[in-house]
């Protein structure tokens, strides 16, 4: 299995091009299943979890082609068409591999009345369960049966139909598939409490682009009028504010400056604020984010929230940055009951970190040491990889899957702004 190993202390200066948002991609491409259209998707980065989506949506009988990257992207072209759907299963295999497989749910409902996906069980940072997706088809008429470690769900008549769903709490992937599913039900559905993220934002430009009709785009109550069919749609994914973020912090526990190219600072206003907070100085370019720390690191006291709060997914990478801040934070996670897996890899290498319940407290170190760690999972392994820039001596950073799933090109892209890592097999 691959390894990634730092030697760290490096100051990190230059720029490195964002790539298209992994999150946005994962619901971007089921709304292929939406219609027998051609959907062409740009900027889609080279990540496992998109080649994963894109085995599940094959296994449906979606055809997908890949093709170079275009000229003004970073990532690929790919074009998903599913002209005849010849399955309505989701299975095990790919479903216990990535979560986001559930995101078809909604989408297969719509169009075949019928979908049958295997339950996704728990991940490394918590239960994770469905019941919010589940709720919301209820209350478009789906009839739903949990069985031998599968959900099926069937739209009697064969079509689902508009009503109100109210979410108890914010959901992502919730909202998500409860668009996906409303665009083409009978009738007007109004989703309340729905998720804000950019990425579902993406979601509703594309399907509208696609000919769906959806108002209140980016607020927390959306009302989609149903309509009988979909078209197909050519549509740019876009830029990946947690890849950005990431880097952001690399720049800041490097002592660096780093131009993040394509990243757009509208989405992700509250990661720059806590790094202004932090003394780090964010300058917003008409095309890219230029971050520069030269004063040290304040502490911060902070608490993930959904969009447009601080996120849990990067209250790994900022724990990290603080662990060289000049004093004590705060961080609490109020999202996953178990994302705090980082922190004995952290401690491993000199981080002062102790959690109590929700709240972690971190308190600055004047150094850290490279150490052999490993993660559990995605934003977890980026923590470590920016300790261990930040730290003395060399890092190994097992299990460099989870990095695949969600850092397009991370080795490549850190080395080009003077970071001397390397990626070695077992050999
Ligand atoms: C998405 C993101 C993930 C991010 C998370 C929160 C993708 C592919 N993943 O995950 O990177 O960390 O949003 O911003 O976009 N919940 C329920 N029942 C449900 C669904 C969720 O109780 O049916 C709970 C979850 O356990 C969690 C909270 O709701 O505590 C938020 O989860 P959710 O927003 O659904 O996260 P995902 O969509 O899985």
């Amino acid at each position: 299995m691959d390894r990634i190993l730092i030697r760290g202390g490096n100051r990190l200066s230059g720029r490195i091009a964002i790539s298209g948002a992994k999150n946005a991609a994962l619901t971007l491409m089921p709304c292929a299943l939406l219609t027998d259209e051609p959907l062409t998707l740009r900027n889609l980065p080279r990540l496992a979890d998109v080649d994963s989506f894109g085995h599940l949506l094959n296994q449906l009988g979606v055809s997908t082609m890949v093709e170079g990257a275009h000229p003004t992207d970073f990532g690929r072209v790919m074009t998903m068409r599913a002209a005849r759907l010849t399955s309505t299963v989701a299975p095990y295999d790919i479903v216990r591999k990535m979560r986001a497989s559930i995101l078809v749910l909604g989408p297969l409902l719509g169009r075949m009345g019928e979908a049958t996906v295997s339950l996704p069980g728990g991940c490394a940072i918590g239960n994770r369960p469905i019941d919010l997706h589940l709720k919301a088809l209820d209350s478009m008429g789906a009839e739903i049966e949990i069985a031998a470690g599968y959900v099926k769900a069937t739209a009697p008549g064969g079509r689902l139909k508009g009503g109100r769903v109210s979410f108890p709490v914010v959901s992502v992937g919730a909202t998500e598939n409860a668009v996906m599913a409303a665009v083409t039900a009978q009738g007007t559905t109004v989703i309340e409490n729905a998720a804000r993220e950019p990425e579902i934002v993406d979601l509703c430009n594309l399907l509208t682009a696609m000919g769906a009709v959806i108002d209140g785009v980016g607020t927390e109550t959306l009302t989609i009028e149903g309509r009988d069919r979909l078209h197909g749609a050519t549509y740019q994914v876009m830029p990946d504010r947690i890849e950005a973020g990431s880097y952001a912090c690399a720049a800041a526990i490097t002592h660096g400056a780093l131009e993040l190219f394509g990243a757009r600072a509208n989405d992700m206003r509250a990661t720059l604020a806590a790094l202004s907070e932090a003394g780090i100085t964010v300058e917003e370019r008409p095309r890219s984010v230029y971050i520069e720390a030269s004063n040290g690191i304040a502490p911060l006291t902070l608490s993930t929230a959904p969009y447009p709060g601080f996120a849990t997914d990067m209250q790994a990478q900022f724990m990290a940055m603080l662990t060289r801040a000049n004093g004590a934070s705060v961080l609490t996670e109020t999202i996953f009951e178990n994302r705090y897996m980082h922190v004995p890899e952290l401690a491993r290498m000199g981080a002062d970190i102790q959690v109590r319940g929700h709240a972690a407290v971190v308190r600055g170190v004047d150094r850290l040491v490279g150490a052999p760690v490993m993660a559990t999972d995605l934003r977890a392994s980026m923590s470590l990889i920016l300790a261990g820039l930040a730290a003395d001596g060399e890092t190994q950073v097992n299990r460099v899957y989870h990095l695949d799933r969600g850092y397009e090109r991370l080795e490549e892209k850190l080395q080009g702004v003077g970071a001397d890592i390397e990626r070695v097999g077992d050999g």
